[in-house]
């Protein structure tokens, strides 16, 4: 047994979508989550600076002592997550992108995947290459898709909404396109755009969530690995931010489906 918290990062407050499940599956531990909300969007950023930005948090998580990490962010686990499992040492590290990868290639039944996700992200071609991996004839359509995010931010996440709809109708057209069957959201914020997504690629394609993946591997992993706490509720959370918005709030509850604000706090990440 082991009561160490679990780690999670993010550039932002998106990663709450894999704490979000995490509380659901493993309410027994203690969580510590921190979101880089004074240096968000990382996905417009160069790779230099993802990875500096991505080994502060790394360093932040493991002074807090936690007994695993999970990069939340889609543009870290793509761009950094060597550099990141070898900052952490011996502390298992747990990304996004394989277990999206492994899960889109086992859903296809035609071979033609999508991925969207940030700039970043598609500029590292992480996810494109563990698709093929896992199935070497795959088809990948990739797109970047930079306004999701502020969107997302904004609430604008309901379909229907025209800002979002066009946007998103713009964004996925090479996807329908291609005639791809599983799609996956390779960003934090787009598990929020779910109704959205699915409302223009319709019932028969496959969205495949990381955030979802990650959280459930990590507790089948720790449950293997004898490394939960041994409690099957009463876990604790701590919020750290980097800037003390006063949106935290609302996007918070938005990603994380309940109010979190007694457990945040505004810090330096170097600390
Ligand atoms: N967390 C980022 C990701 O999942 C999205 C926000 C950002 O650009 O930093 O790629």
């Amino acid at each position: 047994m082991d009561s160490r918290p679990i780690g999670v990062f993010d550039s932002g407050l998106g990663g709450l979508t894999a704490v979000r499940k995490l509380l659901e599956v493993l309410p027994g531990e203690d969580i510590v989550y921190l979101g880089d909300t004074g240096r968000v969007p990382y996905g417009g950023k160069s790779r230099e600076t993802i990875l500096r930005y991505a080994i502060d948090d790394t360093e932040f998580l493991m002074r807090r002592n936690v007994k695993s990490i999970l990069i939340a962010c889609g543009t870290v686990s793509s761009n950094a997550l060597r550099e990141v499992q070898e900052a952490a040492g011996a502390i298992p590290v747990t990304g996004i992108v394989e277990l999206s990868a492994r899960k889109a290639a086992n859903s296809t039944r035609s071979g033609k995947i999508g991925v969207i996700a940030t700039a970043a992200t598609i500029r590292s071609g992480a996810f494109g290459n563990a698709v093929r991996r896992y199935l070497p004839d795959a088809s990948v359509t990739e797109k970047a898709c930079p306004l999701f995010v502020p969107l997302v931010e904004d609430g604008r996440i309901h379909p229907g909404e025209p800002l979002i709809e066009l946007c998103a109708r713009e964004y996925l057209a090479p996807m329908q396109e291609a005639g791809v069957d599983t799609l996956i959201l390779g960003c934090t914020h787009y598990p929020l755009l779910l109704d959205v997504i699915r409302g223009i690629m319709g019932p028969d394609v496959t969205l495949v969530n990381p955030g979802e993946e990650t959280a459930l591997y990590i507790s089948r992993e720790l449950t293997a690995r004898n490394m939960l706490s041994g409690r099957n509720d009463g876990g604790s959370q701590r919020y750290f931010i980097t800037d003390n918005s006063e949106k935290f709030g609302s996007v918070a509850s938005l990603f994380l489906g309940r109010d979190a604000g007694q457990f945040v706090t505004h810090t330096d990440i170097t600390e």
